[in-house]
This record gives C-alpha cells, structure tokens and sequence, in this order.
C-alpha cells in the first residue's frame, strides 16, 4: 500500500473529549493518557487548548515534554494572542502543531462570530500566516464547514493552503452530515480548490445523528487522509469519530477500504479503559469494539458456532484489542516481585510508591476474593495511579448498615498530609459516607450521578463507583474501585471531590465553543 493510501490518525481526547460536561482530566491524567496514545502510535496528539485555562497550556507544555514520537497540537482561535499562547505551550515538542480554527457557516458567522464573510477569510489569512511564524506544521479548520456555503469555504481554504496551512480540516461540528453528502463535499473540495495537492484534507466528525465514523470513512474515499477522533467516542454532546472503531473498520475491512493507519491496535482496551476511569464516563457494555460485550456469546447457537469455529461469529480477533481472556493472576500468596512482573505484563510502570500502595490493595483484595483476575488488578491499578498526588486522599471506613438504622459512617480522609476523623449518620450508608466527607471537607458540590458496576463476575466482585458532583455549574466524575462497594463509594466521592478543587477556570464556554 503505497503512502498515499497512509491514514493519519489524530486524537483529540483531551481537547474535544474533555470538552463533555464533566469529562474534566487533571495534569497526571493527561499525561497518563498521553503515554497510552504514544504507545498506540497515535500520529497527533491535541492536548489542549492552551488559552482555554492556565490547566490547558500546562498540560500541553508538559505532554511536549515527554512525548517524543507522536506530533503534539494545541488548538487556538483565529487571534494572535491565542496562536502564541500556543506556541508557548508547544516550544518543548520534538514534533508540533498549532492548529487555528473559525467559524465559516453564515450561522456561526451571523450569530456567534458577529463578523461578516470577508472580515472572517481575512481572519483566515492572518491566524494561519502567524501561525507559520512559529511552527511549519499547521492546521486550519473551518469551524461548521458541512453547513457552509461551499464557494465561500473552498475560497477559505484555498487561502489557508496559500498562508501556509499543512492540513485543512473540514469539521462537521454539529454532527448534520451524512455519508454520501459528506463525500461530496470532500470530492467537490478536491475539484475545485487548486492548491488542494498542497495540504492534507482532514476530517472531524460529531456524532449526533451518530454518523460520525461512516461519515469520516466516507471522506476517505474522497481523498481526505487525516481523521480526528477521540477514545471511546468522547466529546461534545453526542460525542466525536471514535478511534477505536475508525482504526478497527480499517483494519478489519482492509478489503473494502484500502487504508493503514500507524495505530498498534493492542493498545485499544487499555485507553478505553484509562479514559473511562479518567472521565468516571462508563463505557456502555454494546459500545463496538470496546464493551463488555463486544466480544460475548451468550445465544446457545452462537456458543455452539463459536466452539465449532470462531469466525463464524467474531469479525476481529479480541487480542488485536487488548482483549486477553480473563486470567487467574495470583493469589494472596504472591509476593511483590511477581506482582510487580503481572503489571509490567499488563504494560504498566509504575513509580516505587504508586507501586507499595497497589500492592498493599492487592493483597487486601487477594484476602477478599476468592479469584483475583485480570481486571481485578486493572481497577485497582488505574485507581492507585489516578490518585497519587491529590490533596485529599481516602484511608479508612467503618460502616453500620442494615433494616435497623441510623447507618453510620466512621471515617478517615487525609487532607494535606494530615489524617481527619468524622462520625456521620445518613439515609442510608452511602448518604452517611458522603456527610462525613462533607464534614472534614466542607463544600458546597451536590451529587448529580452516584453508579455503580462490578468489575467482574461473583458475588465478590469489585465494585467499581461513579460519582458526579456539581458545583457552579461545572461538573467532574469521579471513581473509585474497591471489593467494599462502601468504600469504592468513598474513593470515588473522594476522587470527584479533588477534581473539583483542580478544575480550572475556563474563559466563556460559548466564545471558545468547537
Ligand atoms: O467540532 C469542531 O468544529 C471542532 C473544531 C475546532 C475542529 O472541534
Ligand atoms: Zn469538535
């Protein structure tokens, strides 16, 4: 397959993605997710929006640090101030990409922008020729370009092209598109706009008619060669192109689309799931290619096919996602030495301590469950991991629970390095946790979402719990694992909590809104 037929793959996990109410990721999670994507081969990285928040630009500034292959881009507005913001933020990248955005639809232009065609195709010009100032590799978007006047957006793009743009992006924004009216449109792009051989057409699409993969794999056929995308699907409202599944299309369908991407797609499962503890969004168990189901049999016919013959039923094979069949790990005989090694087999590293606190939780699982699996230790990893350096951290619980009430909750959190004692009662032992919190923690969040799943089968399952919290109106998610579904309830309060107190300050939602 020649180069031409080379699909780039660009995530915006951490930009679009985190732009879903409550979706919200702290530096370390960033970062985390960051190394994942690097490991995956993932050839863009959007980290952020560096004028978005002093949280947006240093995490860019810090992915820059520790990414060395993957290409790492900071979105900014057509201004110049939010184009050297990024610039800042991107100055220690190996391989970087300022990427600049507007408007071009006459709705966004008439009501949002307030500006008219001519003064944004000037804007067009001028974001992109700054841009080049400080970076070769850039990208233009035209924010809302399926609703665009075509004329008007071939125009903007080819002076993009002229100014110095690398790729050209045509997002479907509001997720309006459909297939074959999106392949026109690429198709009438690369007709008639003449400088079209000197850039890369990108695609970006939304899921709300939940179009967004065979949108963006019908652009392909036209000629686009760039796909944005996000794990999981994550995004604003319905959600973006999800990578898993674009990059899984094209490999399991190379006879119908004659594309590669980069993507090693082994390293699937493990971001879906560093994603979906990050953002506490669960994935749902039908979701294609990462569910819980995406790989069950349950009809007897079909476990009969599948014992036959496994192809009679599955199209990918489910290690080519990561997917290893649940295992029986170890016991609570296992020493720190194989545990260590069974992290190192699952593709984690872990610093000395992070390491101390999943072994010590490790053990207390092992002395609870009979088996310990797989997935067993994933949870309890990702949590530790998750939670190394914030500032209130869970130490113990003590319920009293049953027909016969008050429930009651004694509990102890570290809060900046000192250990607090509360004694609460609720409706309920989860009401009397999440008082007690509110007792050694005061503040004025209100629960929006509590959830809970096992993480595996049996009645001594771990429990995995999703807490959301409120407050200003900004939301977070928090999670918290653990075989005490009490306690996995107080770690993922504790966790939502802590996001609270780290989510920056974002300027107007609706001005910088993509
Ligand atoms: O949806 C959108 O239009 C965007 C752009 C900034 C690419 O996210
Ligand atoms: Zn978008």
């Amino acid at each position: 397959m020649s180069k031409q037929d080379q699909v780039i793959i660009f995530d915006t996990t951490m930009r679009d993605g985190e732009q879903s109410p409550g979706a919200s990721m702290n530096l370390e999670e960033k970062l985390r997710i960051a190394e994942i994507l690097e490991a995956m081969r993932v050839d863009v990285i959007e980290a952020g929006f560096a004028i978005a928040s002093e949280g947006d630009f240093e995490a860019i500034n810090e992915v820059s640090k520790i990414i060395r292959e993957s290409t790492i881009c900071s979105l900014s507005r057509s201004g110049r101030e939010d184009i050297e913001r990024s610039a800042e933020a991107l100055k220690p990248a190996e391989r970087k990409r300022i990427h600049t955005f507007i408007a071009v639809s006459p709705i966004h232009m008439e009501h949002k922008l307030l500006m008219k065609p001519e003064d944004v195709h000037a804007a067009v010009i001028d974001s992109v020729t700054h841009a080049r100032n400080f970076c070769d590799d850039v990208e233009w978007s035209g924010e809302d370009a399926t609703r665009a006047d075509r004329d008007f957006l071939f125009k903007c793009i080819e002076s993009a092209i002229k100014a110095g743009a690398t790729t050209v992006n045509i997002p479907d924004t509001v997720g309006y598109t459909v297939p074959a009216e999106y392949r026109d449109l690429i198709t009438d792009i690369m007709n008639s706009v003449p400088n079209i051989d000197k850039a890369r057409v990108s695609v970006h699409c939304h899921n709300d008619l939940g179009l967004a993969v065979a949108n963006s794999l019908a652009a392909l056929d036209a000629g686009a060669r760039q796909i944005e995308c996000t794990i999981n699907g994550l995004g604003e409202r319905a959600g973006n192109c999800s990578l898993e599944e674009i990059v899984m299309a094209l490999k399991t369908r190379s006879d119908a689309m004659p594309y590669t991407t980069g993507v090693d797609t082994t390293q699937i499962m493990k971001a879906s799931r560093m994603v979906s503890t990050v953002t506490g969004f669960a994935v749902q168990p039908n979701k294609a290619i990462v569910g819980a189901n995406a790989f069950a049999h349950e009809a007897g016919i079909h476990q009969d096919g599948m014992l036959k013959n496994k192809s009679t039923y599955e199209i990918m094979l489910p290690e080519d996602v990561g997917l290893v069949e649940s295992k029986l790990v170890m016991g609570k005989h296992s020493g720190r030495h194989a545990f260590r090694e069974k992290l190192k087999e699952m593709g984690y590293e872990m610093g000395q301590n992070a390491l101390n606190d999943a072994f010590r939780r490790f053990k207390a699982v092992a002395d609870q469950k009979k088996d310990v699996f797989d997935e067993d230790i994933i949870a309890l990893v990702d949590d530790e991991i998750l939670r190394e350096h914030e500032r209130v951290q869970f130490v113990s619980l003590r319920v009293v629970a049953g027909s016969e009430g008050p429930q009651q909750a004694s509990l102890k959190l570290d809060i900046d390095g000192e250990v607090k004692q509360a004694e609460a009662t609720g409706n309920g032992p989860v009401d009397a946790i999440f008082n007690g919190i509110r007792e050694l923690f005061p503040h004025d969040a209100t629960l929006q979402l509590y959830q809970v799943h096992a993480v595996t089968h049996g009645t001594d399952a771990q429990a995995e719990v999703t807490v959301r919290l409120e407050e200003d109106g900004k939301t977070v998610n928090g999670q918290g694992a653990d075989p005490d579904t009490m306690v996995a309830s107080a770690r993922a309060y504790v966790h939502a909590l802590n996001k609270l107190m780290t989510k920056r300050e974002k300027t107007a939602p609706a001005a910088l809104s993509a």
